[in-house]
C-alpha cells in the first residue's frame, strides 16, 4: 500500500527512481469561465463541495506511468446537439453558451448541467502543449466517454471512439501547434437504452425505475495530455505469479520488433532486470517473491525502458486458479482455497453519478469494505476508473469485474401484443464481444482482478443459442490467468468456472437442493452465491435521492426492516445461513447486496451519501471472519489441480 503510494509521490515530485528529465505537471490555467455552477443534486455526499473547478487531479493511468502530463479537467463549455447529424457541422470557434465540469456525467449535479435525455452533445476546450515537450508527440487521452466521442483538433477531426467504459488514446501530433491554444472539440453521442440501441450501459436507463438507475452521459473521466517519443510503448500486459514468474508484453505505437528492458524493484531495491522483444510476450523470474494476497498486498515496481520512453508500473506475484480441495471444487489462490466474501459494488453516486466526486470518497468505499472483512468486491455491470483497480491491488481487495450488461430486463411490444425480451441483433452481438475484450485486455495488468463475468441474469444473454460458450474460450484466451463466471444468476449452461445461484434475501450457496431461479449446483464447477442479502432498512428524507419516482419505488425493496437494529439481526441470520454452507455443502463464496443505497433502493451498508452506516461493525466482522473460519475448517486435505 505505502509502495505505490511512494511511487506516485516519486514520480509527480521527479525524486528517486530514475525517470530522467522528470517534471512536475505542467500547470495549467483553465478558462474559468463565470457560468459553471454546481446544480444542487437530489442528494450530496461530504465530498459534494470539496471537488471545485479542478476535479481528479492525480495521475490517471498508473500502470503506465510517465513523468510528463498536463491534465485538461476542468470547467470546459458544452451545447446539446441537434442529432447524429450535427457531427458533420461541428461548432469550430464558437462558444457553445453553457458551461460543464469535466470529468463529469451530464445527468450529475457536479456537471453544472444536470440534463435528462442527453443524447448528442458538443463540448470544448482548449489547451496549450508546453513549449518542452517541443519535438515529440503529443497523446490526447480520455478515461472513458459514454458512449460514442468523435474528436476534432483546431478544426480537423482527429479520432472517434465508441464504448462507454474504455480509456482511448488520440495522437494530435500533426494536428496540435506551439504556442498557441488548441481548440479541442468533441462532439458525443450517447443513446443509452432509446430507440433500438443494444449497446453496454449497465444499469443506466433513460426511465430510471427501483433497480435501475439515472444514466450517465459524456465525458465521465479524466482527460490529458502528454508527450511521447514517435515510437513509444502503448500497452503494457503484465502478469506475475506464484512461482515469481513474469509475463509480460510491451505494446508500441509502430508495430516493429525492437528490444525493451525491465527492471523489478521492491521498494528501492532491484530484484531483476531483462531485456526482451517488443510485441510479444516473454518470461522472466523473480527469485522468492512476496506474494500478494488479500492479507498481504505486496507490490513490486515496474520500470519498462523503450529508447528514450521510460515508463512505471507495478505487478504483484499471485496465482489464480480452480483446484480440487477435500473433493470440493474450489477457487484457489496461491494453492490455497480463498473463500471470496464480496459486496456487490454499484460505483454510483448521487452527486456524481458514474463519476465519484473524488479519489478519497472512492476509496472511502473501499475501506470501510475492508476494514469489516471482506476480502473481494464485485464490480457490477461498470468499469471504474483506473484509480479505483490500484486502491483495490493497494489494500488487498480481490475483484470480481462484470463486463457491462446490454439492456437489461427489457422487452418489447409487437404488434400482434405479444411482449418479447429485447435482445442484441447480430451486429450488436459482435460488438458486445468486442467491448469484452476491450474489457479484459485494458484490465488484466490488475493483480487484484480474480475473474470475469460475461452476463448478469440473462440481461442481454440471446437465447437462442448460448453465446456465453464462445465468449468464455475468447476471455480465457485472451486472459489464461484469471477465473470466468460466465454467467450470474442465470442462464447457465455449463460454461465457465462457476456454478453461481442469485437469490434473495437468504443465500442457496452450493447446495444440492433449492435453485428457484439459478440451474442446480453443479459439482464440476465452483459453488457461488453471486447475489444474496438486499435486506432494506428505510431512512429519513435527508439521506435519500429524493426523487419522487425512486422513493415510490422503495416498497419494491425485498424485505424492509424496521430498524437498523432489525436489520443487523437479519444480516445475521443471513450469514450464518451462508456459513452453515460452507460448513455442510461446497460454497465457495458470496457476494452481499450492495455497499450502498442506490436511488430507490435501501438496501446498503450504507445510505447512497455515505453519511450513515447501517452496520454494526463489530458483529459483521465477527460474521464475516466466521465464513472465512468455516472455509478453512474444510481445506485442511491435498489439493488437486
Ligand atoms: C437537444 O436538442 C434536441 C433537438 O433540438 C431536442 O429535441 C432535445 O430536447 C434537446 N435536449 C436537451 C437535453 O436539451
Ligand atoms: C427524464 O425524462 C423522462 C421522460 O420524460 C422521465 O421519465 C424521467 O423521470 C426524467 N428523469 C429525471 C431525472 O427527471
Ligand atoms: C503470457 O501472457 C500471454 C497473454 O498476454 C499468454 O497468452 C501466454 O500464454 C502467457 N505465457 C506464459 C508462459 O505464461
Ligand atoms: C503487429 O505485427 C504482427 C506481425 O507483423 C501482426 O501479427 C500483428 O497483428 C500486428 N499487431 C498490431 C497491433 O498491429
Ligand atoms: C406474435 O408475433 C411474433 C413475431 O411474429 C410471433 O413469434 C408470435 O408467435 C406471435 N404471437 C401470437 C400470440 O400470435
Ligand atoms: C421511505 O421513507 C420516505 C421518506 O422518509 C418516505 O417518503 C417513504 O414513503 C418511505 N417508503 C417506505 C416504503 O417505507
Ligand atoms: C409501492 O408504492 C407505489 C406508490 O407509492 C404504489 O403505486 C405501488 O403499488 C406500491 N407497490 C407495492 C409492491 O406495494
Ligand atoms: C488444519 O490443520 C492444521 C494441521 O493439522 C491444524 O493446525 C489447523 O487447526 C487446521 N485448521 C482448521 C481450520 O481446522
Amino acid at each position: 500500500m505505502h509502495l505505490l503510494r511512494s511511487v506516485l509521490v516519486s514520480l509527480l515530485t521527479a525524486s528517486a527512481l530514475a525517470l530522467p528529465g522528470a517534471e512536475k505537471q505542467s500547470s495549467v490555467k483553465h478558462r474559468r469561465a463565470a457560468g459553471y455552477a454546481l446544480k444542487e443534486p437530489p442528494l450530496t455526499t461530504p465530498w459534494t463541495d470539496k471537488v471545485g473547478t479542478n476535479p481528479w487531479p492525480e495521475y490517471p493511468r498508473p500502470q503506465l506511468q510517465r513523468s510528463q502530463w498536463q491534465n485538461l479537467n476542468g470547467v470546459w463549455q458544452y451545447q446539446n446537439a441537434s442529432g447524429l447529424d450535427a457531427v458533420q457541422s461541428p461548432p469550430f470557434g464558437q462558444d457553445l453558451g453553457q458551461e460543464v465540469l469535466i470529468p463529469s456525467c451530464l445527468e450529475s449535479g457536479l456537471s453544472g448541467i444536470q440534463g435528462n435525455y442527453t443524447l448528442y452533445s458538443w463540448f470544448s476546450t482548449s489547451f496549450e502543449v508546453p513549449s518542452d515537450w517541443d519535438g515529440q508527440n503529443v497523446l490526447l487521452n480520455f478515461g472513458a466517454v459514454d458512449y460514442e466521442a468523435t474528436v476534432f483538433v483546431n478544426g480537423q477531426k482527429a479520432g472517434f471512439h465508441r464504448g462507454g467504459y474504455f480509456k482511448f488514446s488520440v495522437d494530435v501530433t500533426r494536428f496540435v501547434k506551439q504556442g498557441q491554444k488548441n481548440e479541442l472539440l468533441v462532439f458525443v453521442h450517447d443513446p443509452t437504452d432509446s430507440g433500438d440501441y443494444v449497446i453496454p450501459i449497465g444499469k443506466q436507463t433513460l426511465e430510471p425505475s427501483h433497480i435501475f438507475y439515472t444514466p450517465c452521459s459524456g465525458i465521465w473521466q479524466t482527460v490529458w495530455i502528454e508527450p511521447v517519443p514517435m515510437n513509444h510503448i502503448s500497452r503494457l500486459d503484465l502478469d506475475g505469479n506464484k512461482d515469481g514468474q513474469v509475463n509480460i508484453t510491451v505494446h508500441t505505437a509502430a508495430n516493429v520488433s525492437t528490444s525493451v528492458q525491465v527492471v523489478v524493484h521492491d521498494g528501492d531495491h532491484v530484484v531483476a532486470t531483462h531485456r526482451g522483444p517488443t510485441n510479444r510476450p516473454f518470461q522472466f523470474k523473480v527469485v522468492s517473491p512476496k506474494l500478494w494476497s488479500p492479507n498481504s498486498p505486496n507490490l513490486y515496481k515496474v520500470t519498462v525502458i523503450l529508447g528514450q520512453d521510460r515508463v512505471q508500473s507495478y505487478t504483484g506475484f499471485r496465482t489464480i486458479e480452480r483446484g480440487t480441495v477435500n473433493g470440493v471444487v474450489r477457487p484457489l489462490l496461491n494453492d490455497e482455497f480463498i473463500f471470496l466474501f464480496a459486496t456487490l459494488d454499484q460505483g454510483y453516486w448521487p452527486d456524481g453519478i458514474y463519476t465519484p466526486p473524488t479519489k478519497e470518497a472512492m476509496v472511502y468505499d473501499l475501506q470501510l469494505l475492508k476494514k469489516l472483512g471482506f476480502n473481494t468486491v464485485r464490480k457490477h455491470i461498470k468499469v471504474e476508473p483506473e484509480l479505483f483497480y490500484q486502491t483495490c491491488d493497494e489494500l488487498g481487495l480481490l475483484v470480481i469485474q462484470d463486463m457491462p450488461a446490454l439492456r437489461p430486463s427489457q422487452s418489447r411490444t409487437l404488434a400482434n401484443g405479444t411482449s418479447v425480451p429485447i435482445l442484441p441483433d447480430p451486429a450488436q452481438q459482435v460488438e458486445f464481444g468486442r467491448q469484452l475484450e476491450v474489457l479484459v485486455n485494458q484490465l488484466k495488468s490488475f493483480p487484484s482482478i480474480a475473474a470475469w463475468v460475461i452476463y448478469n441474469e440473462g440481461w442481454g444473454q440471446i437465447t437462442t443459442y448460448y453465446p456465453e460458450i464462445e465468449l468464455t474460450a475468447r476471455v480465457k484466451q485472451l486472459d489464461p490467468t484469471r477465473l470466468v463466471d460466465s454467467t450470474t444468476g442465470w442462464y447457465d449452461h455449463g460454461a465457465g468456472d462457476f456454478s453461481d445461484n442469485h437469490h434473495y434475501a437468504n443465500p442457496q450457496c452450493g447446495t444440492p437442493f433449492y435453485s428457484i431461479n439459478s440451474s442446480p449446483y453443479d459439482d464440476t464447477r465452483i459453488g457461488f452465491q453471486g447475489e444474496f442479502g438486499g435486506l432494506g432498512n428505510n431512512v429519513s428524507i435527508e439521506h435519500l435521492w429524493n426523487n419522487q419516482n425512486a422513493i415510490n419505488s422503495i416498497n419494491q425493496t425485498y424485505e424492509i426492516d424496521i430498524t437498523v437494529e432489525a436489520w443487523n439481526y437479519r444480516s445475521h441470520l443471513l450469514l450464518s445461513e451462508l456459513k452453515d454452507q460452507v460448513t455442510r455443502f461446497s460454497c465457495s463464496g458470496g457476494v452481499w447486496t450492495q455497499t450502498t443505497d442506490v436511488e430507490g433502493e435501501v438496501n446498503g451498508l450504507m445510505t447512497y451519501d455515505r453519511r450513515l452506516q447501517r452496520v454494526d461493525e463489530e458483529q459483521w466482522k465477527a460474521d464475516i471472519q466466521g465464513l472465512y473460519d468455516a472455509a478453512a475448517a474444510r481445506s485442511n486435505a491435498t489439493v488437486s489441480l
